[in-house]
């Protein structure tokens, strides 16, 4: 047995998959045979949706089909929505999403549960796509003590969400942004959610299992919990004076040692995301739309020119993604279950892909502890 130990696991390759792949050195994000940086900004999230679990872009009349069990499935069980009115108001909203997911597992028939099969999977991945949404906004009004919005099935899977977020319909301008960011985070290779769900999928634990691993595992601020604190940080500046604050802000955070979130990623540490590029566009169409939010976009300027000046580090796609979702008036705390319901595809994928060429997830480890303790 090797005791090579590679700490966080940094460049161990643990996985086969045709799904997706991050080419750093080409600086591109590989989706199923696509850049996702063209799928951003020419396809919709239901078609990246259907491409990553179906391996293809859908035709005009598999479009209209899986919109319509989109559609379909959209609606949680009576027996969900008690519950998320039962939650403790402190409850944070990506532990209500995660729990009512895991709650939903007990709505499938315990057969088709266990069922691992290729067609059971895509038909539970199918359901799980349409209800997270509807999970996620409305276990949000619930602990907020606002009333349910039930989903649209007549509007676009961004437009609906935004619709049970909002409890209004959201401009076009609005719904094009979001749509956008759910295709960034639809999939990014063997990130550390989508690992958590393989490894669960792996001891041929059903998918809700797998997904509620990931769940878990994106709250934290390292991974997708940083969209929120990118926000929070973008706040602080602005209550602390706007642009003229940023650069003594970060200065003052970094002599503390602190991580800048939204900065820095595993694979890409010291080159550009693609992702963040794309959507720098975005916030500069905000900006132009809005004085407001142009003093926004100047300090979001000054954040990344000064951590690549102190630190060479680029911003990942959680920092234009807060700023953007903050400006579009979203509540932060449903920044990462928005990325938990856009990354569902990949991950559904992913889970799916795991149980079908599976081997158990078991590594070792370097023993650095006593032996021979006598009680
Ligand atoms: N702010 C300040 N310094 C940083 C940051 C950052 N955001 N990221 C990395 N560094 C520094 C570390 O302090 C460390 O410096 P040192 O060698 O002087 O100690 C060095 O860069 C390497 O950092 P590691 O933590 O060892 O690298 P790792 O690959 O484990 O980190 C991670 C990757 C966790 C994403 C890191 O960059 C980070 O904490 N970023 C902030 C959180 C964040 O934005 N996460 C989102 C990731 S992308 C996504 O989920 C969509």
């Amino acid at each position: 047995m090797s005791e090579e130990i590679h700490p966080g696991l940094e460049d161990v390759v643990a996985a086969e998959t045709q799904i997706s792949f991050l080419d750093a050195e080409h600086e591109q994000i590989v989706v199923r045979g696509y850049d996702l940086i063209e799928l951003a900004r020419s396809s919709t999230y239901a078609d990246v949706a259907h491409l990553l679990l179906f391996d293809h872009v859908p035709s005009e009349e598999e479009r209209a089909a899986f919109a319509r069990q989109l559609g379909d499935h959209a609606h949680l069980p009576e027996g969900v929505a008690d519950i998320l009115r039962r939650l403790p108001s402190d409850t944070v909203a990506m532990d209500a999403l995660r729990s009512g997911l895991s709650i939903l597992a007990g709505f499938e028939n315990a057969e088709v549960l266990a069922d691992h099969s290729r067609e059971a999977n895509l038909a539970k991945a199918v359901r799980i796509l349409a209800k997270s949404p509807t999970l996620a906004a409305n276990a949000y009004r619930a602990l907020h003590g606002q009333p349910f919005v039930q989903p649209n099935p007549g509007l676009s899977f961004a437009a609906n969400f935004l619709q049970m977020i909002y409890g209004r319909p959201a401009d076009a301008e609005t719904i094009a942004v979001f749509d956008r960011i759910m295709i960034c985070y639809a999939d990014h290779e063997l990130a550390n959610s989508t690992f958590a769900a393989r490894i669960v999928a792996s001891t041929f634990a059903d998918i809700y299992g797998a997904i509620v691993a990931a769940t878990a595992a994106l709250k934290g601020p390292l991974h997708g919990g940083a969209n929120e604190a990118a926000a929070r940080m973008f706040a602080e500046i602005a209550s602390r004076g706007g642009p003229a604050a940023a650069e003594p802000y970060l200065l003052e955070r970094l002599a503390a040692k602190d991580r800048i979130m939204g900065f820095g990623h595993r694979v890409y540490m010291h080159r550009p995301d693609p992702r963040a590029d794309l959507l720098k566009a975005d916030l500069d169409a905000i900006a132009a739309r809005d004085p407001d939010a142009a003093a926004m976009v100047q300090t979001y300027e000054i954040v990344v020119a000064v951590m690549e000046r102190e630190k060479g580090l680029h911003p990942n796609a959680d920092l234009p993604i807060g700023l953007i979702l903050s400006l579009v008036g979203i509540p932060i705390d449903l920044f990462t279950p928005i990325f938990l319901c856009a990354r569902n595809a990949g991950l559904l994928a992913h889970v799916i892909e795991q149980h079908e060429h599976n081997r158990l997830y078991r590594p070792r480890v370097v023993y650095t502890g006593p032996r021979d303790r006598r009680l």
